[in-house]
């Protein structure tokens, strides 16, 4: 048996319309799971899941009728309560939940105000409290069950401006440590991932085609294995959601160096 196939599990990826969650999808399905993708960006969400592995989306072979849907596509804006609700209505029973939905924002601490507190903690930290607790109450998740969440390697090391974004995903690895204890009994599982800089629309110009020659010289000190893919961190992503990492709980896992 194949412990990283995911083959016969069923996969929640938020933000899955651009960078990490985009990668994790399409990793999930070419690994044999099923994937329900979620995003805000309608067109760019559709994108994804048209291109989500098995040959079964309908919108890739037109004219199937004798087609069985594997994948589903829900846009949402996850800190609108009642698109969370929808979403959550929607989904069948889960064997995976992956939180990649979230937002950067450097701002340094003297302009903190609590409309920004309420902006990141909002996405970053209430939307995947939020929706694992309601999707637990609804019995949405099956034991043996995998949840992960995306944080950072800025928990652990901060930089200029950074105080409110770290600061939400601290909150979230301790969040998800005490989810972990909680769930054992049900063999649910919940992990994060801390990763380093990694190459998406989130981050501005990270290419290092794109970054002069002193910026350059100071990441990559930083990141002795250079800048992530988005694929870098969907193949651990794959790991989290698979069998073969059914002994770990209640960890966070560095990625990137630094
Ligand atoms: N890139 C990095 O260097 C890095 C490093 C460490 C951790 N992370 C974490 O990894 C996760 C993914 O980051 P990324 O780099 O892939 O970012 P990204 O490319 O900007 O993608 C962010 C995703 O979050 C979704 N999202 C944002 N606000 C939302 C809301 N209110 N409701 C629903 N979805 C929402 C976006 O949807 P739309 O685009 O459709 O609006 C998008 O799909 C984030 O949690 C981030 O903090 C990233």
């Amino acid at each position: 048996m194949n412990e990283l196939s995911l083959t016969g599990k069923t996969i929640l990826v938020t933000g899955a319309s651009s960078g990490i969650g985009r990668a994790a999808a399409l990793m999930i399905s070419k690994a044999g799971g099923t994937v329900i993708v979620t995003g805000r960006n309608p067109e760019r969400l559709k994108a994804v899941f048209d291109l989500l592995e098995t040959g079964n989306n309908p919108s890739s072979v037109p004219g199937n009728s004798s087609f069985v849907i594997r994948h589903s596509s829900f846009p949402a804006d996850l800190t609108n309560e009642p698109d969370m609700d929808a979403l959550i209505s929607h989904l069948p029973a889960l064997d995976g939940i992956v939180h990649c939905a979230g937002i950067v924002g450097p701002l340094p601490v003297k302009f903190i105000a609590q409309a920004d507190i309420d902006r990141m903690f909002g996405i970053n930290y209430c939307v995947p409290v939020n929706l694992t607790s309601k999707i637990l109450r609804k019995k949405k998740l099956a034991d043996g069950a995998s949840i992960l969440f995306m944080s950072t390697i800025a928990t652990k090391n901060p930089y200029f401006g950074g105080a409110l974004y770290s600061g939400s995903k601290a909150a979230l690895e301790a969040y998800s440590k005490t989810l972990a204890l909680e769930m054992v009994a049900k063999g649910i599982r919940s992990n994060c991932i801390m990763a380093g800089l990694v190459d998406t629309p989130m981050i501005e110009n990270p290419s290092e085609k794109n970054m002069q020659e002193e910026a350059l010289e100071r990441y990559l000190k930083r990141y002795p294995l250079g800048i992530g893919r988005p694929e870098d961190v969907a193949n651990a992503i794959v790991f989290f959601m698979s069998e073969a990492s059914k002994w770990i709980t209640g960890t966070s896992l560095i990625m990137g160096g630094e």
